[in-house]
């Protein structure tokens, strides 16, 4: 099999190229926060992976035959079936993304002195969590702490420290596995972790939950560098570790290549019942979960196409051949390099900047006036704690920008203009100017936060 993408382009969407003065001019109305750019101003835009993929014909023509009907729709037998055949879970939630997981399994499981523990929880997961009065835990991998090194998988959750934590007095009540570790660089959690973390569980009665998003993307990572693994397919290494699991949390908007969907999925009756009712108060009635007849569909022809590995194959390739072309130019990613999405080392590239100066929000920005490529900061903007004065006080770990590559959306040709900004901009890094807040709210400030060059 050519090393090519299993598929070709039917139909396409102009993209807007403006000059430096028009993107310079767009950011200085959006405060230098790529959240407030819109889109009609971004060339290429890696801001996310979530829910920006393009869908297939089959797709499109399976959501044609959506099935509307209040309960008990068509469509949601479709879906049903192929989360079921995927996961083998025995009761099954549909709702409209994630985060709706998270709130309705958190607010069911959790509360006031309760803690839940994960290798690393995405940001919703972590405010689902402390929304449910409980705390969060991260135990990443000490091998995440070096960027640099080529552990393959980075992802895991530190088992001694897991152990010792379940050991303890604090009242964990899940466990939570994010594969791929999108917090943690996009690493992902090899099959020995993950089996390692879950008879943790079973032995201290904790129940394991997998933050799903990029199952499929977990998988081929393993087939690719597990021991052991090789052989098999990424449907069938998906099932090995949805097996492990007493259920699961899952965004779609990632690995069934849907603009909105996810679900909640578990073994234990009491439990589902529990956020069925929940699900229902809040979502909509347990056959659509706040979805449309189309969006269940389309997903269910998604969840069968994200495990071709054709696909896969294509995908991580790409990721690969822009992660090369980056670090050819001299720039740093967090090594090795994932599937979703590649995590620059701007604190490395802009060393004349003092964190607090924001070099990954000031690398951010500069790919937008430099280039029209949309990303975002993951540093101290979004990590770092200001005293009542706006001194930074406490800087984050690492200063990077996360370039998210959307599913089936660019070509090769993209990604070797976004190599070319990004070798423009390490040829002299030194005329990015650093970034001094303006205005921020207290709350998720890096959404909506202003800032000014300095
Ligand atoms: N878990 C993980 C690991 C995620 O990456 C996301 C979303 C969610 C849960 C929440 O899912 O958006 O469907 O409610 N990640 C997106 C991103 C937003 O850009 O990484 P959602």
């Amino acid at each position: 099999m050519p090393l090519m993408e299993p598929y070709r382009i039917k139909v396409v969407e102009p993209i807007p190229v403006l000059t430096r003065a028009e993107r310079t001019e767009a950011m200085q109305t959006a405060g230098y926060n790529p959240f407030n750019l819109s889109a009609d101003r971004i060339t290429i835009d890696l801001l996310s992976d979530s829910g920006t993929g393009a869908l297939s014909a089959a797709q499109q023509a399976a959501g044609a035959l959506g099935d509307e009907t209040y309960a008990g729709a068509r469509s949601y037998f479709r879906f049903h079936d192929a989360v079921a055949e995927l996961t083998g879970f025995e009761h099954i939630l549909p709702v409209h993304q994630g985060r709706a997981a998270e709130r309705i399994l958190f607010g069911a499981m959790l509360g006031p002195g309760r803690v839940c523990v994960s290798n690393t929880h995405f940001d919703t997961t972590r405010a689902n969590v402390e929304l449910s009065g409980a705390t969060a835990v991260d135990l990443p991998s000490a091998a995440m702490k070096d960027l640099d090194s080529d552990d393959p998988f980075k992802g895991d959750i530190d088992l001694d420290a897991l152990s010792a934590m379940l050991a303890g007095p604090e009242d964990v009540a899940v466990v939570v596995m994010t594969i791929t570790n999108n917090g943690g660089a996009g690493q992902p959690v090899s099959m020995a972790n993950l089996r390692a973390t879950a008879e943790l569980c079973r032995a201290h009665g904790v129940p394991l939950i997998l933050d799903a998003a990029r199952f499929a993307e977990n998988a081929w990572l393993v087939i690719q560098r597990e021991p052991g693994w090789s052989d098999r397919t990424p449907a069938e290494v998906a099932r090995a570790a949805f097996d492990l699991a007493d259920g699961a949390v899952c965004s779609l908007k990632k690995d069934a290549i849907v603009h909105m969907g996810g679900f909640l999925a578990l073994r234990d009756r009491e439990l589902a019942t529990r956020c069925e009712a929940m699900l229902i108060a809040t979502e909509g009635f347990r056959t659509y979960g706040g979805l449309a007849g189309r969006d269940l569909e389309m997903i269910a022809v998604g969840l069968r196409e994200v495990v071709d590995p054709a696909y896969l194959r294509t995908r991580a390739a790409q990721t690969e051949y822009l992660a090369e072309l980056i670090q050819a130019a001299g720039v740093s990613i967090v090594r090795p390099a994932g599937i979703h999405a590649l995590y620059l080392n701007a604190g490395r590239l802009l060393r004349h900047l003092e964190p607090a100066q924001y070099p990954g929000h000031a690398l951010a920005c500069e790919l937008f006036v430099a280039g029209g490529i949309r990303c975002a900061e993951l540093g101290s903007l979004y990590l770092g704690v200001e005293d009542a004065e706006g001194r930074l006080v406490k800087p984050a770990p690492y200063e990077l920008v996360r370039l998210a590559i959307p599913r089936r959306v660019y070509t090769q040709s993209h990604l070797e203009y976004v190599a070319e900004v990004i070798a423009g901009i390490a040829k002299d890094p030194e005329s990015v100017p650093g970034q001094r807040i303006v205005s921020a709210p207290k709350l998720l400030r890096h959404f909506h936060c202003r800032t000014e060059p300095i």
